[in-house]
């Protein structure tokens, strides 16, 4: 994908059922994780891997306030674009309610409740394959929480199961995918699972099947925090906190990654202080200059 264009999506869907009443009113990718909205993080993931175009969906009652927070992103140096999922029928389908905004480019989607935190090279890299599929293996303690990867004897990942009783591994797939332009057809091609839902797993493992799927395993240097809970939302804000105060610097200040990537010019980055009502915010800014 060097010479590849490369668009993004984040899924800012679901009920947040485990976060009730946090999700009552506001949805869960807007709550707060430390200092700022929670999807700042997958968006900040997203434009540090350099994509610019990025599509936001999400549920026909919240898309609204996402693009309040964003509009059509020029400020940030970005194109941002929204579309509704109008029932939540599963993640591989946001490749069907984004297939115009792809076009006939590469696709990078990420969950809008996925933060990862430290060298994001294994994107990068990813973001470079010519053709496939890429997705992360990460280890955790819970692994039937979510897609896990099986290895076989030679190291080869054998297959991918959806939040299987009896993970064959510890690896999780985390919430962050890039595909190639196949994706869209290999979408239309899936059947609805049992509970009725375009699965990201069977997506993976159809890439998988014609042995086109890239499975990254992520070094434990690297954090992806979950966000699912009242507990581990929490800890994530209390993570990001921590390292904020100890380095002095932001992670995921989008306005910072916008001037210090280049996608906006000094004058655009001065108009955004100006804007900025928080004196800490304008403080912190004023210092990139
Ligand atoms: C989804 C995917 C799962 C993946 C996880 C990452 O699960 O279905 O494969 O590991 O995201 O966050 P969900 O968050 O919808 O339970």
């Amino acid at each position: 994908m060097s010479t590849q264009l490369t668009r993004g999506i984040i899924l800012a869907g679901g009920a947040g059922t485990r976060l009730h009443p946090l999700t009552k009113i506001v949805c869960k990718q807007l709550l707060p994780v430390y200092d700022k909205p929670m999807i700042y993080y997958p968006l900040s993931v997203l434009m540090l891997g350099g994509i610019r175009e990025v599509l936001v969906i999400s549920t026909p009652k919240d898309l609204p306030q996402f693009r309040d927070l964003f509009g059509d992103g020029s400020s940030l140096g970005l194109r941002i674009e929204y579309a509704e999922q109008p029932k939540p029928d599963g993640i591989a389908q946001a490749f069907l309610i984004g297939a115009d905004f792809i076009g006939d480019a590469h696709v990078a989607l990420i969950l809008g409740d996925n933060l990862f935190y430290g060298g994001l090279e294994f994107f990068r890299k990813a973001l470079a394959l010519e053709e496939g599929g890429c997705v992360f293996g990460y280890r955790v303690r819970d692994p039937e929480r979510f897609g896990v990867v099986e290895f076989g004897e030679d190291g080869k990942v054998i297959s991918i199961e959806e939040k299987p009783k009896h993970p064959k591994s510890r690896f999780a797939v985390p919430g962050l995918y890039v595909y190639d332009n196949t994706v869209v057809a290999r979408t239309r091609a899936l059947k609805p699972s049992a509970r009725g839902e375009l699965e990201i797993t069977d997506l993976n493992r159809d890439y998988l099947a014609d042995g086109k799927l890239n499975v990254e395993i992520l070094s434990r240097g690297i954090a992806w925090l979950d966000t699912g809970t009242p507990e581990s939302l929490l800890e994530a804000a209390s993570y990001i906190g921590t390292i904020e105060k100890q380095q002095g610097l932001k992670i995921a200040c989008l306005e910072e990654i916008a001037y210090t990537r280049g996608l906006i010019d000094r004058a655009a980055f001065e108009r955004l202080i100006e804007a900025e009502p928080n004196p800490a915010n304008r403080e912190y800014l004023g210092g990139l200059l």
